[in-house]
């Protein structure tokens, strides 16, 4: 791993992953190709362009362009002589999708494909596939729900994504997949629970709700607040993909997760604790808790068997839920000024309004 492309590396995980990186492996040079859409923002990399805390300013590059452009990334592998490319880019909320699912049909399915044909296509002409690697991001949401007593999802729970973001993402792990037993294109995929930590867009429950509780607005609960996810901390999930990409083996899936599965209002309830501890002007931040009209097909369970990657690649996660919400609530409240530029930048508060005004939410 010498000249790395990661795609989507000004959003959330993408940036996080963009720091680990470059601590990680000092030696790599680091493309990071990202169409700059409201989820992500250069505010999330600030070292980017000035080259601050970057440990080599000629390590890193920015390149503002869409992963749908087949003759920029051509242009991209061929100049820069990627040997591994780390595909985060997407169309990543469920809500959305469920407004307007046409940009995860396009980003998610289109772009992977895109991606996919370009490095079989320049790796191909030039020397071949040794010593490349195509590694996907995906989500545990291609398996669909879980009922309270399901065993939790493993690498070969059958897929029943049951979103436009899920299904989005679920035709692009086969086309990863296919790309692999085709063509011999060596890839590798992880499938993660939700992440949370810093640098994460406000649409998603945890940020919205540090946002929200710190502005006094109602912190909206969908349905009746039981739902429950598997909650990862970003870093770890960084940590995780490093793992893969270093030692895990081309055509191999492994899942990834936190092993937190509190349901929402009891991670709600714990978030609006912490703030009443390092916030407590507004407190007690419960009182701020709306219950608003649910998701339509909201899934109602995911956990992730992590069994593979931690017997293979040694690999478990580091955080647990109360320490990586009090890091996370940490980081938003020591920069306020990430939060002012992308809440100007990327119309949250449109979106927060579009939202409520679909659920039928108080505000
Ligand atoms: P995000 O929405 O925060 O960031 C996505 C990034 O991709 C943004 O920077 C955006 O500008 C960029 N992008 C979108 N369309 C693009 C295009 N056509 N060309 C180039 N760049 C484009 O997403 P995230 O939360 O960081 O998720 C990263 C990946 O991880 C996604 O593939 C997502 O499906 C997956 N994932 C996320 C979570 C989670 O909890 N956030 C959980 C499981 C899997
Ligand atoms: P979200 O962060 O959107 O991730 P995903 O839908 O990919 O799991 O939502 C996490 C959970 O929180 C999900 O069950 C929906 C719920 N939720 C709320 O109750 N209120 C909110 O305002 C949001 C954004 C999510």
């Amino acid at each position: 791993m010498q000249n790395i492309l990661v795609t989507g590396g000004a959003g959330f995980i993408g940036s996080n992953f963009v720091h680990y990186l470059l601590k990680a492996e000092p030696d790599v040079q680091i493309v990071n190709l990202d169409a700059l859409t409201y989820a992500g923002s250069l505010e999330n990399l600030p070292a980017a362009g000035c080259a601050k805390d970057l440990p080599d300013a000629e390590q890193y590059h920015f390149v503002h362009g869409d992963i749908c452009n087949r003759e920029l990334v051509e242009d991209l592998l061929r100049q820069y002589q990627i040997d591994t490319i780390v595909h985060f880019a997407a169309e990543s909320h469920v809500d959305r999708s469920i407004l307007g699912p046409a940009p995860f049909v396009q980003t998610n399915l289109v772009g992977t494909f895109t991606l996919l044909e370009s490095a079989r296509g320049v790796w191909g002409e030039s020397g071949g596939f040794d010593g490349k690697r195509f590694h996907h991001v995906s989500t545990d949401e291609v398996f669909g729900s879980l009922t309270p007593e399901a065993p939790a999802f493993s690498e070969t729970t059958p897929y029943d994504p049951r979103s436009p973001y899920s299904a989005s993402k679920a035709g692009s792990d086969h086309l990863v997949r296919a790309y692999f037993h085709t063509y011999g294109l060596p890839v590798t995929l992880t499938n993660c629970s939700n992440n949370y930590g810093p640098y994460q867009f406000p649409e998603k429950l945890i940020p919205l709700m540090i946002l929200n509780a710190l502005r006094g607005e109602p912190l909206p609960v969908y349905g009746d607040g039981r739902q429950i996810r598997d909650w990862l901390y970003v870093e770890d999930h960084c940590e995780a993909i490093h793992l893969v990409l270093t030692k895990g083996k081309p055509g191999e899936t492994y899942n990834v997760g936190g092993g937190n599965q509190p349901c929402n209002i009891d991670i709600v309830r714990q978030i609006c604790a912490i703030l009443d501890e390092f916030h407590p002007d507004g407190a007690p931040h419960e009182r701020l808790i709306t219950y608003v009209t649910d998701r339509p097909g909201h899934d109602r369970r995911y956990a992730m068997d992590i069994t593979k990657i931690q017997s293979e690649l040694g690999w478990t996660p580091r955080h647990d839920l109360t320490s990586g919400l009090r890091a996370t609530i940490e980081w938003y409240l020591s920069h306020p000024e990430w939060v002012a530029a992308i809440a100007q930048q990327s119309g949250y508060n449109d979106w927060l309004e579009k939202n409520y005004a679909k659920r039928g939410g108080k505000r």
